[in-house]
């Protein structure tokens, strides 16, 4: 049985959902490089028996090189090296790619800055026990943010209500970056035909892992802005996000009004 903040009650492991198997904590970076030791460090001692893969986008400030000297000393670390600045949404597809082709059998996603804090992962995996995906969230009872700008905080509530709304998705946080998924659910998430580059991206699998009738859980998080580094938010990103939530609200209206689809049933 689930309660609203994602725990289990006492004893109550669903049947559902079975053993969680080995977990991926993918971290895609660009221009991390005071922060990419710091913040593996902080996962290995959080959850010491997690593997960690940087996702690095050829970083000209040499996060790449700093990952692979990680990777260097220790088994459980790993690098993905890509071409360039893709996105963040190219990063992480390679990233599940990569954690779904071995044996993981959690996927995870994490920003290299500290804003998602890696102590708060044990209480995300106890929340997939019962789930088949978990959202750390800042905008239910108990999430917070700290040191955000005003301005960056509209926005994100903003995005996130107008996502919820056009989208009718029962989510709070809908583009946050701190999830746990099971491997089956990435895998029934079609995942070959997502286009979106940049924090839509997020929305995208949250609205398609709805669709799909997976069980999805938000367990509250504490959002600590990056001290090191610059947001890699920009107006384009925003404008991507903006005309594909857009677009796929209408579609999904337009699918209901013809008749064709059938999904979302018993929803409004
Ligand atoms: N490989 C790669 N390629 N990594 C990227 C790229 C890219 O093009 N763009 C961003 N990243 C990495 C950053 O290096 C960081 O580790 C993480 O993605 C998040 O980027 P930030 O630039 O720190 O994001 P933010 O703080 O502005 O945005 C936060 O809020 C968004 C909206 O709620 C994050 O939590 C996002 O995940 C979230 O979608
Ligand atoms: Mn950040």
């Amino acid at each position: 049985m689930n309660h609203g903040d994602g725990t289990l009650a006492a004893g109550a492991q669903d049947r559902r959902f079975g053993p969680l198997g080995t977990a991926l904590v993918i971290i895609p970076t660009y221009n991390e490089a005071e922060n990419i030791k710091p913040i593996v460090g902080r996962v290995r001692k959080a959850v010491p028996e997690a593997h960690v893969l940087v996702a690095d986008d050829n970083s000209p400030d040499g996060t790449g090189k700093l990952a692979d000297e990680l990777a260097a000393e220790d088994d459980q670390v790993h690098v993905l090296h890509r071409r360039g600045k893709e996105g963040l949404g190219a990063a992480y597809l390679a990233g599940f790619r990569w954690g779904l082709e071995r044996d993981y059998g959690v996927l995870i996603e994490m920003d290299a800055d500290g804003s998602h804090q890696p102590e708060e992962l044990p209480r995300l995996l106890t929340a997939l026990k019962g789930a088949d995906l978990v959202l750390g969230s800042r905008w239910v009872p108990g999430g917070r943010v700290v040191n955000w700008p005003r301005t960056r905080e509209f926005i994100s509530r903003g995005g996130s209500m107008y996502s919820r709304l056009a989208l009718d998705l029962p989510l709070r946080d809908v583009t946050g970056g701190y999830r746990a998924f099971r491997r089956e659910t990435l895998e029934g998430l079609g995942l070959d035909d997502v286009a979106s580059q940049g924090y839509c991206f997020q929305v995208d699998l949250a609205r398609r892992a709805v669709k799909a009738g997976y069980h999805v859980v938000e367990v509250p998080i504490t959002f600590v802005e990056r001290e090191h580094g610059d947001s890699k938010m920009s107006r384009d990103i925003l404008v991507e996000a903006l005309w594909r939530v857009t677009a796929w609200g209408v579609k999904e209206r337009v699918t209901k009004i013809t008749g064709q689809g059938g999904r979302n049933r018993g929803r409004r």
